[in-house]
């Protein structure tokens, strides 16, 4: 069962499938058990919370188990070696629930180390986030994109391959903005203060005066200042500026894989819990703050 929203594409189910855990337990896909699983989500602070928003909306029949990683944020400026470590732990902690699926909300934690996740759990169902440069292509007119990420984001192999491939594909230019302090300020509830927004502009400014018709929200916490992001871009340039985020077909991805191997629940008991490794009540906040609900978080020890 998906949302309204949320068309997911009729392909053939392969049948039943092994799952194994590290830890407790295994189970198999098509069982009601395995369904019932909930869907574990995972960022380095609240950013995942604007792909949990979307996949609510898919999927709303799911359990959804969502892990802020505030003790380390932000990974935007930390090394590759470090951001991996830390996905491999959450990926332990998930899987061990068990989780039926692990949604990697982080483009930087994608980056760093979604290969290896799904090294370690091969037959779990592992969706990354990255930044929406193929939609972005499509939809620019002046063939330049703008692309606000963090600086490992950027920086790293996973990214510059796909620009590679997608300039040479579509010959647009896409120019990478770096954005350091930005997805703190998000995560620390600061946007509205006079030197966050000033920093927005310096990282928005730049790429619209290079003639960028379309911006990529690279970073899973962007989406939370899209407003601030047009206001901005309205008031700089004459012409339409579009914002992509990849939240909505994140959720449709994660939907057409649960489908594909029997895993969507099929009745209806929705339910989010909170997981951190940083502040329990820092997270109920943002949960309150960003998607308007009350969800209860537990600490945890990792
Ligand atoms: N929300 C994350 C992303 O999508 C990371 C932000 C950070 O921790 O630096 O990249």
């Amino acid at each position: 069962m998906a949302g309204e929203d949320c068309k997911i594409s009729a392909e053939p189910d392969p049948g039943r499938r092994h799952l194994t855990f590290t830890s407790v337990t295994s189970i198999t896909t098509s069982t009601p058990m395995a369904a019932n699983a909930p869907i574990g989500v995972f960022d380095s602070g609240v950013g995942g919370l604007s792909v949990l928003r979307h996949i609510r909306a898919c999927l709303p029949q799911e359990a959804l188990l969502y892990f802020s990683d505030a003790q380390f944020a932000p990974y935007g400026g930390r090394p590759e070696r470090q951001i991996e470590e830390r996905a491999l732990a959450i990926g332990a902690l998930l899987a061990a629930y068990p989780v039926k699926a692990l949604v990697v909300a982080c483009n930087t934690a994608t980056a760093a180390a979604i290969a290896a996740l799904r090294r370690a759990y091969p037959a779990l169902i592992v969706v990354g986030v990255e930044p929406g440069l193929k939609p972005a292509a499509a939809s620019s007119v002046t063939r330049v994109v703008g692309v606000m990420a963090t600086e490992a984001t950027l920086a790293s192999t996973r990214f510059a391959h796909l620009r590679e491939t997608l300039s040479a594909a579509t010959g647009v230019t896409f120019l990478p903005m770096a954005c350091p302090g930005l997805a703190l300020r998000i995560e620390q509830d600061q946007m509205h203060l006079p030197e966050s927004l000033a920093l927005l502009r310096r990282c928005v400014v730049p790429l619209l005066e290079q003639g960028a018709d379309t911006l990529v929200l690279g970073c899973t916490h962007y989406p939370f200042v899209q407003e601030q992001i047009a206001a901005i871009a309205r008031e700089q340039v004459p012409r339409n500026v579009t914002i992509i985020d990849t939240g909505a077909a994140v959720a449709r991805q994660l939907a057409s894989q649960l489908d594909r191997h029997g895993l969507l629940r099929r009745q209806s008991a929705p339910s989010i819990d909170g997981l951190t490794s940083g502040s329990a009540a820092d997270l109920e906040r943002a949960f309150k703050r960003l998607l308007g609900l009350t969800v209860r978080v537990v600490q945890t020890g990792i």
